[in-house]
């Protein structure tokens, strides 16, 4: 700069360019020495006043550089952030993927004489013997391929038993690794356990451990629920220990929710030898879900998940019993907050020598009695028992009068509600609405019955008497296929007198002759169609008359002709009780009501509008959708039974209602399962009573009418004739082999077939059941509808009412196969004593 400067002064200062560039050359000869020197003396002065900085002073000087800064920030924000992730991955989230399993266990120590300070766990020899235990528990596991897993074993009870030596009753711990979790099968510790002991050739099951002589056959081992596990052993000020020391001794038992939101558990012990019968006589409770609050037995001394006998979780209206396998039960009353208590007694009953010759009165129609073993108590999931009838007269069989039970020749599946053997063969026995007769054509038959339940059953009786094989009913009498009586006056007159339709079905339709001659069909009579040119099969409807099943019957208790009086906008019935409770089964009249669009998906179905079905809910399980229900009222819906058939389906837990939802994930209301009632008779085999109530968390608010909104429930003389308009809805699959759920709501209009029809399609239809569809097929319901509704509308725009509940189909829209629904109607008593 200093040279610039210098030559301009030179330029502007001489106009002469020789002398110009001598000048100048020389000038900035001068000027170079000139800069030079500047320098070096700036350097100097520099170095006087700051020292030169060396190695890292220098190169934090040099760092201290704005940019590097941010870099060296970042980085080292980076690297901790690594480190606390590290950190919590290592101590939170890989403890929390390791979960914890508890299971409980006994077996029995032979070879050792029960001395009663066993049944004091304080007492020096309990905690002597259980430490020998525990120590040979210890072993087997850590020696086993899940030691790494295996935390502690505790011995809870020590118990006298009907095989003699000692039961051991204890607990297991074990820490585990999601990814590890299947190695935690019960079957599997059983089998390390069964495996470490050593027997020998002499064909008995007692074999040794460390000494300890163990009985293979008895070692058993089964999950429990982690809060079983810590409310037995952390705080167990709720475990009770009571004995029925003499057989028939009743000892009274009582125990209230003073606690308050714990889990109690009361251990019974009999004389060994004998069984534990309980009775409870009150509970009272508010009904729950079954989880929170309830009552289980367990046919064990700890909670073992698969010795559970019976659960109760509802209050109880009369004395229920239940009997053990052998000489010990535990009660288990989980109890949150509320007033809850059970109250009963225990006593020490003998095994029942279930056998019996039975001698049957040669005078047909003379009847006597037989009972389930135990009798009136419920049946233990082992039991056996046998009759042998003789009957004087070889002409004569033996007719079994059953009450609300059935007996059906065993199939593929197995049986689960009583196995039977008559003269060899294999019968299994099923719970139904009504009393059945089971005729043996043989005078003096041998009959076998087994439990065959994995929890305690209902129990049976029936009455037996002797018939004539070559006449079984009485003249003028029909045979039905449940094996009762009828007469054949009632034939095609539109009741089911058999209880399983086989006297109304293959009837030839009923006669539309209107004249004085014939009278007219029954359930021509008041259907709401004029069948008759005059109309008279439409007159008189409302005049009282005596009741049946086809017939409405008002709250007074009267009946009258008319089959579908209910909610039909006119006041039938002298009360007017048919017109009250009719808030339902009316779509919103805001809505338009879409046609098809000629885009047929569903099996045959088209999208329905918003609003248009306000009574179809959505219910996912677990998460995702899984089945349809009906909105009853505002904290009742109803579903199929087989939407909750296996163990975790039935825990209302999983589930969420989707309510006021037209495309899936657009629910206007979302609310959790209080308590799910699925039918007592639902047989999972013949998909008969397939229904189910559900109790919802929380009722919908009106504000969410009109989107939601109940259907009508039919009386159970409601008839569906021709000029009803059926339809079936559903987020199902489209197709039989689909592999999606729809997105909107779908629905298809079919039609009602008649039960004669449908048992020519399906054979094996209940009087529960109900078939719909269109003879070529292609509109249908299929997977991912079950339980959802076959709503029909009253002719001329009327109501809608709830006909069908989605169950089940062989395929889905195939030709001549209609789809197969739960008839409504003949739950509708079922479900107004559990919704009212
Ligand atoms: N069981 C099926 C479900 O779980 C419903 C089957 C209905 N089938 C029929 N073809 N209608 O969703």
């Amino acid at each position: 700069m200093g040279a610039q400067h210098d030559e301009n002064k030179q330029t502007s200062g001489d106009d002469d360019p020789s002398r110009q560039d001598c000048a100048s050359i020389a000038d900035v000869s001068v000027e170079v020495a000139t800069v030079d020197h500047t320098l070096q003396k700036l350097r100097r002065k520099y170095r006087k006043t700051r020292r030169k900085p060396k190695g890292l002073k220098r190169l934090w000087l040099r760092l201290l550089n704005i940019p590097y800064i941010t870099v060296i920030i970042t980085a080292v924000v980076f690297v901790v952030v690594v480190i606390m992730w590290s950190l919590l991955w290592v101590f939170i989230f890989r403890r929390e993927s390791n979960s914890g399993a508890y299971f409980a266990g006994m077996f029995r120590v032979a070879n050792v004489e029960f001395i009663p300070e066993y049944r004091q766990a304080e007492s020096h020899e309990f905690v002597s013997m259980a430490n020998k235990i525990q120590h040979v528990v210890n072993n087997v596991y850590k020696m086993s391929s899940v030691a790494k897993l295996y935390k502690q074993a505790v011995i809870s009870d020590l118990s006298n038993n009907n095989k003699g030596g000692v039961l051991v009753h204890f607990w297991m711990a074990f820490v585990v690794p999601q990814l590890k979790s299947s190695e935690m099968c019960e079957e599997c510790l059983a089998a390390i356990f069964r495996d470490s002991v050593h027997t020998s050739l002499n064909r008995s099951s007692v074999g040794y451990l460390l000494g300890l002589p163990v009985d293979i056959d008895s070692i058993l081992i089964n999950g429990v629920q982690r809060s079983d596990y810590s409310s037995n052993t952390a705080d167990s000020q709720c475990v009770d220990k009571m004995y029925a020391n003499l057989p028939g001794v009743m000892v009274p038992l009582s125990v209230f929710s003073s606690w308050g939101g714990i889990n109690c558990h009361v251990k019974l012990t009999a004389v060994p030898g004998s069984l534990i019968r309980l009775t409870i006589t009150s509970f009272v409770i508010e009904p729950s879900d079954c989880v929170n609050d309830a009552l289980t037995v367990y046919d064990a001394l700890l909670p073992m998940r698969g010795r559970i006998l019976h659960s109760l979780c509802e209050p109880v209206s009369s004395a229920v019993s239940i009997v053990s396998t052998s000489n010990f039960m535990l009660l288990s009353f989980r109890m949150t907050n509320g007033n809850k208590n059970f109250r009963g007694h225990f006593e020490a009953i003998a095994e029942e020598v279930c056998m019996s010759q039975i001698e049957t009165q040669l005078e047909p129609g003379i009847r006597d009695r037989m009972y389930s073993p135990f009798y009136p108590s419920m049946l233990p999931p082992q039991c056996s028992c046998t009759w042998k009838f003789k009957t004087q007269n070889s002409t004569l069989g033996v007719a079994l009068r059953f009450h609300n039970y059935v007996l059906k020749l065993k199939d593929m599946n197995g049986c689960d509600q009583g196995w039977w053997k008559v003269n060899e063969v294999i019968y299994c026995g099923s719970y139904v609405g009504h009393d059945t007769v089971f005729r043996i054509a043989d005078y003096n038959p041998d009959m076998e019955f087994r439990c065959s339940s994995r929890t305690s059953a209902q129990p049976f009786q029936a009455s037996y008497s002797s018939y004539s094989m070559n006449q079984p009913c009485p003249e003028s009498h029909f045979l039905c296929n449940t094996g009762l009586c009828v007469q054949k006056t009632r034939l095609c007159d539109g009741l089911d007198d058999c209880q399983d339709e086989s006297d109304e079905v293959f009837c030839s339709r009923p006669t539309m002759s209107c004249g004085a001659n014939s009278p007219l069909h029954p359930l021509l009579v008041c259907n709401g169609e004029t069948d008759c040119t005059d109309g008279v099969d439409e007159l008189n409807c409302t005049h009282e008359t005596t009741c049946s099943a086809i017939r409405y019957q008002c709250k007074s208790g009267s009946c009258i002709l008319k089959k579908n009086a209910k909610c039909d906008g006119l006041d039938d019935c002298q009360d007017r009780s048919d017109e009250a409770d009719c808030a339902c089964g009316r779509p919103s009249p805001l809505t338009r009501v879409f046609t098809s669009t000629g885009l047929e998906r569903i099996v045959g179905g088209v999208n329905s509008a918003e609003g248009e079905w306000p009574w179809q809910v959505s219910l996912y399980f677990d998460g995702h959708l899984y089945c349809g229900a009906s909105v009853l009222s505002t904290d009742w819906l109803v579903s199929a039974a087989h939407c909750f058939n296996k163990q975790r389906l039935s825990d209302p837990r999983y589930w969420r209602a989707h309510l006021g939802m037209l495309t899936q994930g657009s629910a206007k209301y979302v609310v959790e399962i209080q308590r799910i009632v699925v039918h007592e008779y639902y047989n999972a085999q013949m998909f008969d009573y397939d229904i189910a109530l559900l109790q919802l968390k929380k009722p919908w608010p009106p504000s969410l009418s009109p989107l939601v909104q109940p259907v009508c429930l039919p009386s159970s003389s409601h008839t569906v004739t021709d000029s009803h308009r059926c339809v079936v809805t559903g987020w199902g699959y489209r197709t039989e082999d689909d592999t999606v759920l729809s997105l909107v709501l779908q629905k298809a209009e079919v039609s009602v077939m008649s039960q004669t029809e449908c048992k020519k399609r399906y054979g094996i239809i209940s009087p529960r059941m109900l078939c719909a569809g269109v003879p070529s097929g292609g509109r249908d319901a299929c997977k991912g509808d079950s339980g959802g509704p076959l709503s029909c509308q009253a002719p001329g725009g009327g109501r809608w009412f709830l006909i069908g509940i989605v169950s089940w189909g062989s395929g889905c829209g195939r030709p001549n196969l209609p789809g197969v629904y739960s008839r409504v109607t003949k739950f509708t008593s079922w479900i107004y004593s559990h919704i009212r």
